[in-house]
């Protein structure tokens, strides 16, 4: 029975370690709270005329700039759990 929840918990812990989060998830949890109108300067969930010039400059500048924070935008994001990946998928569906 030990056993049976030992491996239950490591299987738990590699899958929350591979899968991507959800980017709705993440943006409900750490980013929405700035990107969802609050913020003037942050620019909103389906702005696309606002998030054009941003995704002009690639998705490397704005992943270094969610994890380095850039201006009124803090590091991170927020979210202290998210990798460079989750990032990028979390853009690409706020900026839709
Ligand atoms: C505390 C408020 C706040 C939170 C939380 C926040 N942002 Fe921002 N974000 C901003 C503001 C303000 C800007 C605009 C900065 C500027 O252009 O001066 C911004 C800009 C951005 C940009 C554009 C950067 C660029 O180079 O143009 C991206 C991408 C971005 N945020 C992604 C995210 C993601 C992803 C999250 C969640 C993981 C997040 N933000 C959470 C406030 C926030």
């Amino acid at each position: 029975m030990k056993t049976v929840t030992l491996l239950v918990a490591a299987l738990g812990l590699v899958g929350m370690a591979q899968a991507a989060q959800e980017p709705e998830a993440v943006f409900n949890r750490a980013c929405g709270m700035c990107h969802n109108g609050q913020l003037p300067q942050a620019p909103k969930k389906g702005d696309s005329a606002a998030w054009a010039p941003r995704l002009a400059q690639g998705s490397d500048t704005l992943v270094k700039h969610v994890s380095e924070g850039f201006n009124a935008m803090p590091p991170r994001g927020l979210c202290m759990d998210c990798s460079a990946e989750d990032y990028k998928a979390v853009i690409e569906w706020m900026s839709k």
